[in-house]
């Protein structure tokens, strides 16, 4: 009985196998994360030999520049080393079962970081193996770069409770996971998207779940009115990958919610702007905005690489 004890007691230590999901990490567990990445990014050389010996395998369906390459360069700086399989022409799970890759896979690394069009191929692949599985993005959710976008928030004012994110534009896997991220550290979230694009249910229900435990709020809108006192305004690509052929509709559907200056200001002053990158410039966001005095990317991208080798220790090292 004191060993079951015990056991439940060290698994609500650990950190979680697998990170698909923001939602697989409690508000707690976040708040870690953010706080080992800014460590890590404060004194490098402290974890330059914390994994060696471990080994990555990045599998990675769709493009990438940055989740690639802070995913590989924050191995090579922990002392580990890391694999990239390009699966743009042959998608997980066409050659062989997910299963026996799964199983293949953990007999010779450490760590999996995938990047799927599928959500439920992560997830069946995490189930089939016993070594951590780290979204890197599938076409449900964007775990990883909504942490480097909360440390970049961080880093600018301190304490990011209270404060109100406004993201306008696609609802899509990056603002599925910052309204949960948001409404977990209890910032006030709006999402405001043209009639016929809906934010998925399923991440509004645990964001309002989340929202009512830190004491926050989770809106969805249709209404840029609702901008007003944003502390940081967040936009993404109107087309994400895998949906080229969609557009020319919404190039349509969404011109009136483009980032401007003249939108900015019905934010407010000082309203920050994020974007995760790659932009489409001169779609959801203009020059003057991107490359404007508020603009908040390079810093989003840089910490891209701090949490993910926090993301790396944690699930590696339980550090
Ligand atoms: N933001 C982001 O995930 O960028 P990449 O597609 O370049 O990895
Ligand atoms: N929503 C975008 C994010 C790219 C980082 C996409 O899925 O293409």
């Amino acid at each position: 009985m004191k060993n079951f004890k015990r056991a439940k007691a060290q698994a609500a230590l650990d950190w979680p196998k697998d990170l698909l999901s923001i939602s697989d990490l409690s508000p707690q567990r976040v708040r870690e994360a953010l706080q080992l990445a800014q460590r890590v990014k404060e004194a490098p050389g402290a974890y330059q030999h914390s994994l060696t010996g471990c080994h990555a395998v990045l599998l990675f369906e769709k493009p990438s520049l940055r989740t690639r390459l802070t995913f590989e360069i924050g191995m090579a700086t922990l002392g580990g080393t890391a694999s990239f399989v390009d699966c743009q022409h042959q998608r997980i799970g066409e050659r062989e079962s997910v299963k026996d890759m799964a199983k293949n896979l953990e007999r010779w690394c450490s760590v999996l970081v995938l990047r799927t069009f599928s959500h439920a191929i992560l997830e069946e692949l995490a189930r089939n193996t016993v070594i951590p599985v780290i979204n890197a993005l599938s076409d449900f959710e964007h775990p990883a770069q909504v942490l480097a976008d909360m440390l970049t928030l961080q880093q600018r004012w301190e304490e990011v409770q209270g404060r109100k994110v406004v993201y306008v534009g696609d609802p899509n896997n990056v603002s599925n996971s910052l309204m949960q991220v948001c409404a977990m550290l209890g910032v006030h979230f709006v999402l405001i998207s043209p009639a016929g694009y809906a934010a998925d249910p399923v991440c509004c229900e645990r964001a309002w779940r989340a929202a009512e435990q830190s004491g926050s709020s989770v809106e969805l809108s249709h209404d840029l009115g609702r901008l007003f006192g944003a502390d940081a305004v967040y936009t993404d690509v109107w087309t994400s990958m895998g949906q080229e052929s969609q557009a020319e509709k919404k190039r349509r559907d969404f011109a009136g919610y483009q980032v401007t200056p003249a939108l900015m200001n019905r934010a407010g002053k000082k309203a920050l702007f994020l974007h995760c990158l790659p932009a489409h410039r001169g779609e959801e966001v203009v020059d003057a905005v991107i490359d404007g005095p508020r603009s908040a990317v390079y810093d989003q991208a840089e910490n891209r690489l701090h949490v993910h080798k926090a993301l790396l220790l944690k699930a590696l090292r339980n550090a």
